[in-house]
């Protein structure tokens, strides 16, 4: 929701609980077109500053992109790409024994793609390569922060990477160096829902002791 109270960005989000936080952060695809102070976009992008990297060596770049000209740019490109690539899920979907939870992800996704061009702050996270390695895995930890801090500020955020269908156009649109892609794409807006809790798989599924093991089927 789009605060009803000024916003004091120095102390907004600070109160958040860190694993409460990181349980209720989850992908927020349905976004106000209301404009976001850009003292806030600074502010979580300065939490992205704040995480590990191979060496320290802190490869990151951002680029705000909140021009409505712009987004509808970086929109036009995007929304084709994506519905191709949700297309045959979509055909899937079709079946009733799709998964519900499946279903309404594929709903917010296309609604994004749609709606893109109207998400007021198009972030893109860039990074120097190393050895003509990808960055995006030495920039996760740094997108990741990122998200939560959003969370922490009441923003709604997403992931994307599908930009980079079109992502040597956009890094020369965006005016990136030469060997710094642009790897993700993060919309940033005032969220229309609530967060909620992303289903997951109960972490007992997923961890073992000394040696790993399946976990047992469920009943
Ligand atoms: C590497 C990576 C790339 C992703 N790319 C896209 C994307 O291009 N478009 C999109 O809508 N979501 C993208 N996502 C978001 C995932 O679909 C989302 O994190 C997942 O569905 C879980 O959503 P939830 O946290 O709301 O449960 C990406 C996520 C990751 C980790």
């Amino acid at each position: 929701m789009t605060p009803s109270e000024p916003i004091d960005v120095a102390t907004i989000g600070e109160d958040l609980r860190l694993l409460e936080g990181i349980r209720s952060t989850r992908a927020i695809r349905r976004l106000r077109p209301d404009p976001v102070p850009g003292e806030l976009i600074r502010k979580v992008c300065e939490a992205g500053t704040f995480a590990p990297s191979g060496g320290n060596r802190q490869p990151w770049k951002f680029v705000a992109v909140t021009d409505p000209e712009r987004r509808q740019w970086v929109a036009d490109r995007y929304r084709p790409l994506f519905l191709d690539y949700i297309a045959p899920a979509v055909e899937r979907a079709k079946d009733p024994s799709f998964p519900d939870a499946r279903r309404r992800m594929q709903a917010a996704a296309i609604h994004l793609a749609e709606h893109l061009h109207e998400v007021p702050v198009h972030l893109f996270v860039a990074g120097w390569t190393r050895r003509g390695h990808p960055q995006l895995q030495a920039l996760m930890p740094c997108i990741q922060n990122i998200l939560l801090a959003c969370r922490a500020v009441g923003l709604g955020a997403s992931l994307t990477t599908l930009h980079r269908g079109f992502g040597e156009e956009c890094d020369r649109w965006l005016g990136l160096p030469e060997g710094c892609p642009s790897c993700a794409l993060i919309p940033i807006g005032w969220p229309i829902g609530r967060y909620g809790t992303p289903p997951r798989r109960p972490v007992d599924e997923c961890l073992s002791w000394e040696r790993y093991e399946e976990p047992p089927e469920a009943p």
